[in-house]
């Protein structure tokens, strides 16, 4: 039967290939020059404010701006290293530490998880290209995000439940799929600092997520939440998906992401094949659409009158350029530009000055809590520029 679906995902990927997204008709050269053209608004309409300002969305018709604490905080710096990386220009490597620079108390942050996120995606990528003070600040964000450790569960705990809406859902120690993103910032913290602690840390969360986070069919549950007294399941929930059954369509986009890393940092051939079922699933649901941009949920009622969520498109094309260079490299390349041309289609990409000046539209934050319902989203853009530069270093 798998067989079965396997063939016909192939022959059907073999036909419906689109020529459009080689580098030699120009399609990196014609999404750079708009996302240079994009950001260069974004970055004039910030600075004529004289500070420096860290947008995420587009809420009510304007720019919505966050603070460092804010779980986004890194992608716009993040989008800065990239503009850098894409196109040579040293201008965006000024504005790129700039921008991370503002947010190096983040190194500090305890009480939630996305550390990983926030100081991965900024200093990071600045590390990546070349700065290499940014040392100290990547292996302090990792002891911070090491103090959610909970060596009973064998997990990285991802919200606190002593306030807000997550004190109200009963949880002891929820982590959400999404964590699996933050195990590169700990993998990248042992090779600059030599503390096997942290890769210990991250191989722990990963064995705990393929355990207690994937059901049969290799879709994932949003969260599992643990005893702190004896590290069992305690609920399987969902936070943003349509229900706790369901496949919320981000969570399974960051699940082959982040398997994707853990892959590359460890060589253990368990993660890669947890990745390439995870897509499995993708490819084959009855619900994924023709143009390979996901609802927000697999499992949304009303298909397919739901919002689609381009976020989860560009997290898994960039995925799926590095799944590329382990296994199969025409299949997942394939894939993932075919998703990169539609996200970079009319039906996704912005218009010059228009969506916030965000590069592409038709995200989703979360149906469940009525917030950020088919808006541009900083992560989106970011995720799409680094699936951009991976397609380009591949195809040079
Ligand atoms: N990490 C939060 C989200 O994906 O919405």
């Amino acid at each position: 039967m798998y067989a079965y679906f396997s063939f016909l995902a192939c022959f059907f990927f073999l036909f419906s290939f689109s020529p459009i997204s080689s580098t030699k008709d120009g399609f990196i050269k014609n999404n750079v020059e708009f996302a240079r053209s994009q950001e260069q608004l974004q970055v004039a309409s910030i600075e004529k404010s004289d500070k420096i300002l860290n947008p995420r969305t587009v809420s009510e018709g304007k720019v919505k701006y966050i603070s460092p604490e804010d779980w986004t905080s890194g992608f716009y710096p993040g989008t800065m290293w990239y503009m850098y990386e894409l196109t040579g220009d040293s201008t965006w490597r000024t504005r790129a530490r700039k921008y991370t620079q503002a947010i190096d108390t983040v190194k500090y942050l305890t009480w939630h998880h996305d550390v990983g996120f926030m100081i991965q995606c900024s200093f990071g990528n600045g590390y990546r290209l070349g700065e290499k003070a940014y040392k100290d600040v990547i292996v302090q964000a990792a002891k911070s995000l090491s103090t959610r450790f909970r060596p009973v569960a064998g997990i990285i705990q991802s919200w606190n439940v002593d306030k807000g809406w997550q004190s109200q859902r009963g949880w002891e120690c929820p982590v959400i799929i999404d964590n699996m993103m933050n195990l590169e910032l700990l993998f990248n913290a042992t090779k600059l600092s030599g503390d096997s602690t942290f890769y210990k840390i991250a191989v722990s969360h990963a064995d705990q997520t393929i355990k207690n986070h994937y059901r049969p069919d290799y879709s994932c549950y949003h969260v599992v939440d643990y005893s702190l007294k004896d590290g069992s399941v305690r609920n399987r929930h969902t936070a943003q998906g349509y229900a706790h059954e369901s496949s919320w369509a981000r969570g399974q986009a960051w699940g082959i992401y982040g398997f994707t890393v853990c892959y590359r940092e460890t060589h253990n051939p368990k993660y890669l094949e947890q990745a390439q079922k995870a897509f499995n699933f993708v490819i084959h649901n009855k619900n994924f659409p023709a143009d390979f941009v996901p609802y927000w949920d697999f499992d949304a009622p009303k298909i397919p009158n739901e919002p689609r969520d381009a976020s989860a498109a560009a997290v898994m094309a960039s995925a799926l350029y590095e799944l590329s260079t382990y296994s199969d490299k025409e299949f997942y390349k394939g894939w993932a530009d075919k998703i990169m041309s539609s996200l970079a289609g009319p039906d996704y990409r912005a218009r010059l000055g228009e969506n916030g000046n965000f590069l592409l539209m038709h995200s989703v934050g979360s149906i469940p809590h009525g917030a950020e319902i088919d808006v541009p989203l900083n992560y989106t853009d970011y995720y799409f520029l680094e699936a951009l530069a991976r397609k380009k270093q591949l195809e040079n």
